[in-house]
């Protein structure tokens, strides 16, 4: 077995962690599971601030899924906002909820709790003067500014159900969320920036609503003072109509599953979908998770720097550490700019204590070089975490090694969409770790591998990664769509929740993430769908098919690579690939960009007509050696070309 790297002692005793040792680990996972509703129930009940407080824990259970959602708490009443920030307000008043470090780095804010509660409570104010009430849906489609918690905390303020886009998407991606969740009100800016480089928000959004639409209003923050379009009737400035509301805003009383948001994510179909989170259960496993994995202390300055887009920045830049009353960074620009000394630069200005970023950022800034580390002061750094996808143990020793100067923690947090917050990870300061390891399951998780027949593997042995029994944090349904919520995570294995990752148990009984196995890839950190792409593809006039499988990138974790097979009449030219990728961006989104394009005469189907994907990732992962049985192919000859092909790439 590989070596574990020692774990620094805690140097601070001022606020002792809920778990400070193994002993304290082993202890609270054996309270947990020993009786879940007690431990859950006695969980939130501490942490969070409720109106009425639950008395019921878990109500079904995965083998109940198909017939009704899953509940925790339901006969408690609550609004989230109260725990993020009234709870706050008393002892923290002044403290530093959010400090801002904008596209240029000396662009920057710092907002106390009790600015941050009226200016939630005027945004609130200003949504209900926009007719937005409970349950309605609003879309926010943001940089990375204030604003854009703000505005997710003023939904949650009156019971409106959030749903953040990330601003790299494209108009087609925005207008497919808008229709699917129906959302009166959108939430934008006039342009963000992003290392210099503005990016068209507004303009978006406008394309966006071009056609038949359900939006009413569409609140538009004044970023960068940019020319936009403007529709009266329509468009409303934030800066003059936030400004001039009032700052009281009693906070509307939820039940503990009313929908919190919906966040979409990318699955095996084309159709992205909308995971709903509700109040309770959410917002309880992210105030637990992001206090005890990152040993979250009083005076900490906590920046993770993922996007409010994805689902990292919902629970680990705005719910888990404003319901601890933590000082969270939000970063509006790029890792490499002006440098790539960016973050550690930032690390020195603001005394950053807690560091949480993706596998890819490190392995981009670990191949330019040590200089740009070294040349900032990092010794306020205490825990390093990583998000998003595996990390190679050399990205994780540089981290180690050369950002953290081998003294701090790393905690590696395998988690998902649907999981809403950390299941399988280090407790900082407390679990021995290895580069590579998301070592050991939270509190209340229970994981397992199975085989592909649904048989249980114990010990040492490789999987399919599922989780056993229910947690408060998980995704409760798909918005509109529960029979696709049942099919995609519990179909596979009845009674199990199923992850869609591969996964390692080694002697010590450490997980290891080998990836996803199913058609979703994990490119810089952005979750996206084969099936996204390849539908993309075939809209070309040009292209009868397409198939799209990951391949390892030394860089981005995994590339897109993409077979295209043309209509007959059709010759393939180079320019075909910029088109391609011009129509990615433009139907999917910025972030959308295929890496190889490989022409072949057919794609490899089964004489049902299935295509046979394991061929396809095999051939693009370099091992066109490893095919495995193909006897079952309509025409094992198009193997052969495609095998040719790729060597020729
Ligand atoms: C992958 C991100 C290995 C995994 C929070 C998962 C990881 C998918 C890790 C979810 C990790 C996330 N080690 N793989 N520490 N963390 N993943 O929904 O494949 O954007 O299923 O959520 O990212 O991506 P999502």
């Amino acid at each position: 077995m590989e070596p574990l790297r020692e774990v620094p002692q805690r140097v601070s005793e001022n606020s002792p962690n809920l778990i400070n040792n193994m002993d304290e680990y082993q202890d609270m996972y054996d309270t947990a599971l020993a009786n879940l509703d007690t431990f859950w129930l006695n969980e939130t009940r501490q942490r969070i601030t409720w109106k009425s407080p639950p008395t019921i824990g878990i109500e079904g259970s995965f083998l109940e899924v198909p017939e009704a959602p899953l509940k925790w708490f339901s006969d408690g009443k609550l609004n989230v906002t109260e725990s993020c920030l009234d709870s706050n307000l008393e002892n923290r008043g002044d403290k530093t909820a959010i400090i801002w470090e904008g596209d240029e780095p000396d662009d920057c804010r710092e907002i106390t709790y009790s600015e941050l509660h009226d200016e939630v409570c005027k945004a609130a104010n200003a949504l209900k003067a926009l007719n937005v009430g409970k349950g309605d849906r609003v879309i926010i489609y943001m940089g990375m500014v204030p604003e854009a918690a703000i505005a997710m905390l003023a939904c949650a303020r009156i019971g409106a159900v959030h749903s953040v886009v990330f601003g790299g998407f494209s108009a087609e991606s925005l207008r497919d969320r808008v229709l699917d969740c129906h959302s009166k009100v959108i939430i934008t800016q006039d342009e963000g920036l992003r290392g210099s480089r503005k990016i068209p928000l507004k303009q978006v959004c406008d394309e966006a609503l071009e056609g038949e639409h359900p939006v009413e209003k569409v609140l538009v923050y004044r970023r960068t003072g940019g020319d936009v379009d403007w529709d009266d009737s329509r468009d409303v400035w934030w800066q003059e109509f936030v400004g001039e509301q009032s700052a009281v805003c009693p906070a509307t009383i939820c039940d503990a599953e009313d929908p919190l948001f919906i966040l979409y994510t990318s699955g095996s179909t084309g159709k992205p979908k909308g995971l709903v989170h509700t109040c309770g259960g959410y917002i309880t496993y992210t105030s637990y998770t992001h206090q005890t994995v990152f040993d979250l202390r009083e005076d900490d300055v906590y920046a993770c720097v993922a996007d409010v887009g994805w689902i990292t920045g919902h629970s680990y830049i705005v719910y888990g550490p404003l319901a601890n009353g933590a000082t969270s960074l939000m970063f509006e620009s790029i890792p490499t700019y002006p440098d790539a000394g960016r973050y550690w630069d930032m690390v020195a200005r603001h005394g950053i204590t807690i560091f949480y970023t993706a596998p890819t950022a490190i392995r981009a800034l670990a191949a330019q070089g040590d200089d740009f580390v070294k040349q900032h002061d990092r010794s306020s750094l205490r825990v390093l975490g990583t998000v998003g996808e595996p990390i190679n143990p050399d990205a994780w020793n540089w981290y180690y090694d050369v950002v953290g100067e081998g003294r701090c923690n790393i905690v590696d947090t395998w988690w998902q969409t649907e999981t809403g917050g950390i299941c399988i990870t280090p407790i900082a300061s407390v679990t021995p770790t290895i580069g590579g390891s998301a070592t050991l399951p939270m509190p209340g998780i229970v994981p397992l591998l199975n085989d592909s027949d649904g048989n249980e593997l114990t010990g040492p042995s490789e999987g399919l990664l599922c989780i056993k029994h229910p947690w408060p944090g998980q995704a409760r349904t798909v918005w509109g769509d529960h029979p696709r919520f049942v099919d995609t995570y519990f179909g596979m294995f009845p009674g199990l929740y199923f992850t869609g990752d591969g996964c390692r148990r080694d002697e010590r009984g450490y997980y290891w993430i080998t990836g996803r196995v199913d058609d979703v890839i994990n490119v810089s950190g952005h979750r996206m769908g084969t099936a996204e792409f390849e539908a993309v593809l075939v809209s070309h006039d040009a292209v009868a098919e397409a198939g799209v499988v990951g391949f390892p990138h030394p860089i981005k974790g995994s590339g897109v690579y993409s077979y295209i097979v043309l209509q007959s009449g059709a010759e393939w030219n180079d320019n075909f690939s910029v088109e391609l990728n011009l129509l990615c961006r433009k139907q999917i989104g910025a972030h959308a960009k295929i890496d190889l394009f490989q022409h072949v005469p057919g794609l490899p189907k089964t004489r049902s007509g299935k295509v046979m994907r394991r061929i396809l990732r095999k051939v693009a992962e370099g091992e066109p050696d490893a095919l495995g049985d193909i006897s079952t192919l309509a025409d094992p000859s198009v193997v052969e070309a495609i095998k040719e092909g790729a060597q020729a790439l």
